[in-house]
């Protein structure tokens, strides 16, 4: 395993990233958290061994707006930690799984859920790094402060990426002042690096590049395999290996992603909308992913009622996530639907297809904020 630097300047090298001088110095501290890791893993042992004690390494918080590379950033220190148990996790997706525990935890009626919860994350990883975190309801709010606290006890290291500095984290929240100890918390444990350089690099990925193909058909797929390549880095020539994941819906329900990398998805109209899903499930799709690419989809008449609906229901959800939408359709959007129960709501839908191709919603941080 090769240090982040050492990474970093590969990717320099072969022309995949441009010199950035931010992340440069993001890198710098990247590396030294990886050393120091490095250290605390082979100190564990020297301690056991002669009793020293090697200190935590100090956890680090990345921030800035969208497209600057703070994701890349971290999936490339988290792949040079020399860790074993690590885990990479959607910040939101996180918080999911906290309450699920919290909520089995006071089951057993044995006191305040939240250390041992810490302690069974903790026991699980060590290195905990975290992609997008934003907090926008007052019940994540209102326990992160006690929650983080005692994972750092655990000897839990963090990492964690946010378009926002931890000072505007829950701005204008419910109950804010409860809040608070949680920044002060990042502001004196984690090191606070802005990744804040002039350019937005997935808008320059995804710019000057239709974002809706009409019509479905090989060369659509063609045009969004590029544009899939072209923002994960993904090998073309490997392309029979992208990744697939597991969405979690709650409730022990999943939805299968058939691609699925570094937060942006693909799927089928037909997966998405031919299926009884729900709000629900396009929330958990929209909080996830900051790109998501759809093709098949159809031209729809009376009798798709309910796939429309659905098509709806799945682009508020996107819109109001300001997630990326990649398209192939057999029609613009206002030819899409127009006759049928509910055509007429649909030319809201149809117009913010419009507008989710603009260059202005395209720069927009992904998020409900
Ligand atoms: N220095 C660079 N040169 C060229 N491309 C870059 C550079 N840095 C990042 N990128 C690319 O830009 C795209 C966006 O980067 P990334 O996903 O890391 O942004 P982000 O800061 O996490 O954005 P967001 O806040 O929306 O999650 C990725 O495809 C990434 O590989
Ligand atoms: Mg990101």
């Amino acid at each position: 395993m090769t240090n982040v630097s050492a990474r970093y300047r590969a990717l320099l090298a072969a022309g995949e990233l441009r010199p950035d001088a931010d992340q440069r110095k993001a890198v710098i501290a990247l590396d030294r958290l990886a050393t120091e890791l490095r250290a605390q893993a082979d100190g564990g042992l020297l301690s056991r061994l002669f009793g020293r004690r090697v200190p935590q390494p100090r956890g680090i918080y990345l921030w800035g707006g969208v497209g600057r590379g703070k994701s890349m950033l971290m999936d490339l220190a988290f792949e040079s930690v020399a860790v074993e148990r690590k885990r990479r996790v959607h910040f939101n997706e996180f918080m999911l799984e906290v309450h699920e525990r919290l909520r089995v935890e006071r089951l057993k009626e044995e006191g305040d859920p939240i250390p041992p919860v810490a302690k069974a994350i903790a026991a699980e990883a060590r290195f905990l790094a975290f992609d997008e975190m934003v907090i926008n309801n007052s019940a994540d709010a209102m326990i992160l402060s006690r929650l983080f606290t005692q994972l750092l006890a655990e000897g839990v290291t963090v990492v964690t990426t946010s378009n926002r500095p931890p000072r505007d984290l829950y701005l204008d929240g419910l109950n804010r002042e409860l809040f608070l100890p949680f920044i002060f918390l990042i502001e004196r444990e984690l090191e606070v690096i802005p990744l804040n350089g002039p350019t937005d690099y997935r808008l320059e990925r995804l710019g000057g590049y239709p974002t809706w193909y009409v019509p479905n058909g090989p060369e659509a797929t063609a045009a969004l395999a590029a544009a899939f390549f072209r923002l994960t880095d993904y090998p073309p020539e490997d392309r029979a290996h992208v990744p697939s994941c597991d969405l979690q819906l709650g409730g022990g329900r999943d939805l299968h992603v058939p691609k699925c990398l570094k937060g942006v998805a693909v799927f089928s109209f037909k997966r998405l909308c031919g299926e009884a899903r729900g709000a629900p499930d396009y929330l958990a799709v929209a909080r996830r992913f900051h790109t998501v690419v759809i093709v098949g989809i159809p031209k729809m008449g009376p009798e798709n009622r309910n796939e429309a609906a659905r098509f709806v229901t799945l682009i508020d959800s996107l819109y109001e996530h300001k997630v990326k939408l990649l398209a192939a359709a057999d029609a613009e959007p206002e030819h899409l639907y127009q006759a049928g129960d509910g055509a007429f709501e649909f030319e809201r839908t149809a117009s913010r297809l419009i507008e989710m191709q603009s260059e202005e919603y395209l720069a927009r941080g992904h998020g409900s904020e």
